[in-house]
C-alpha cells in the first residue's frame, strides 16, 4: 500500500489512474483546482477520509499551494512514497506566434513544467527517506521529438522530461525511482479536437492507469525511467 499524491485527478488520465489506485488500496490525496467539481463523484470531497483518500486544493501556477497540500497529507497518511504528476495542459501555440499567445507560452511553462517541479521539491524530503519511493511523470511523445507545429507545448514536456532526469538521477542513490510516461494521443478532453484519428484507437484512459499500477509493483531494480505508448507508428522510441 501506498502514500500517493496525484495531482491532475479532476479528469482524464488522472481521474482513471485515481480510481484504480484507490480499487488497489492505496492511500491516494488527491490535488484539484476545484473542489466542488468533485461533488457526487466517486471522488466526493465529502467522502474525505484519511484511510482512503484525501481531496486538496492544488493549483500548479499558485508556488505556494502545493507545499500545504504536501505538508497536510504528511499529517494524515504520516509520510509520502510516491507522487503521480498529472496536471497538465495543451495549447496549440505554434513557432512563430502572435503578441497576444505569449500567455499561452508562460502559462504552459507554469503548468507543465514549473508546477511539477515545485511539488517534487516540496515532497521531496519525505520520499527520500523511504527507500522505494517513486515518482510518475506524464510526460508525452512531445517530450521526445516535436512533431507538427506545437512549439510551445513541445518545449515544456522537453523540459519536463529533463527535469525528470535530474529527479532520477539525484533520487537514485536514496532510493527514489522515476518513470516518464510519453503517450501519442490518448482520449481524454485534451485531444477532443483530434478529427483525424478514431478517439476508439487512441490510447485509452485505463490502460495508462494499468501501467501506472503496474510500475508500482515493481521493485527498485527494475523500474523503467521511460515508457513510450504509441496509438500510431512512430519513428522516435
Ligand atoms: N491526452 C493526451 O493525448 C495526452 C498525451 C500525452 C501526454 N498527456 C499528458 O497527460 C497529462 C494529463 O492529460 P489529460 O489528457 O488527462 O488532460 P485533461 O483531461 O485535459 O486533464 C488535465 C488535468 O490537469 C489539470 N490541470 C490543468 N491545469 C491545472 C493547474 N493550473 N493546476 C492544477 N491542475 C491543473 C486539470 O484540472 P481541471 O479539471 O481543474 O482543469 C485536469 O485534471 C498532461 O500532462 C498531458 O500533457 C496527455
Amino acid at each position: 500500500m501506498r502514500k500517493i499524491l496525484i495531482s491532475g485527478a479532476s479528469r482524464g488520465i488522472g481521474k482513471a489512474i485515481t480510481l484504480k489506485l484507490l480499487k488497489e488500496g492505496h492511500l491516494l490525496s488527491i490535488g484539484v483546482r476545484n473542489k466542488e467539481d468533485l461533488i457526487n463523484t466517486p471522488l466526493d470531497p465529502k467522502s474525505n477520509n484519511p484511510d482512503s483518500f484525501l481531496v486538496h486544493t492544488y493549483n500548479a501556477t499558485d508556488k505556494k499551494s502545493s507545499k500545504k497540500w504536501v505538508e497536510k497529507t504528511v499529517e494524515a497518511f504520516k509520510g509520502i512514497d510516491t507522487i503521480i504528476h498529472c496536471a497538465g495542459i495543451l495549447k496549440r501555440t505554434n513557432l512563430i506566434f502572435s503578441d497576444n499567445e505569449i500567455q499561452d507560452i508562460e502559462d504552459l511553462w507554469k503548468v507543465n513544467v514549473i508546477g511539477p517541479w515545485i511539488l517534487t521539491r516540496d515532497a521531496w524530503k519525505y520520499l527520500s527517506i523511504n527507500n522505494s519511493a517513486r515518482i510518475i511523470v506524464l510526460v508525452s511523445m512531445s517530450g521526445k521529438r516535436s512533431k507538427g507545429n506545437l512549439a510551445a507545448y513541445s518545449m515544456s514536456k522537453f523540459a519536463l522530461m529533463s527535469l525528470c532526469q535530474t529527479m532520477r538521477n539525484e533520487g537514485w542513490g536514496k532510493g527514489i525511482r522515476v518513470t516518464a510516461i510519453c503517450p501519442g494521443w490518448v482520449n481524454t478532453d485534451m485531444a477532443k479536437g483530434i478529427n483525424y484519428f478514431p478517439k476508439e484507437e487512441m490510447t485509452q484512459t485505463d490502460d495508462i492507469a494499468t501501467i501506472c499500477s503496474n510500475l508500482l509493483d515493481l521493485p527498485n531494480s527494475s523500474v523503467p525511467f521511460e515508457i513510450t505508448v504509441n496509438c500510431q507508428l512512430e519513428t522516435t522510441f
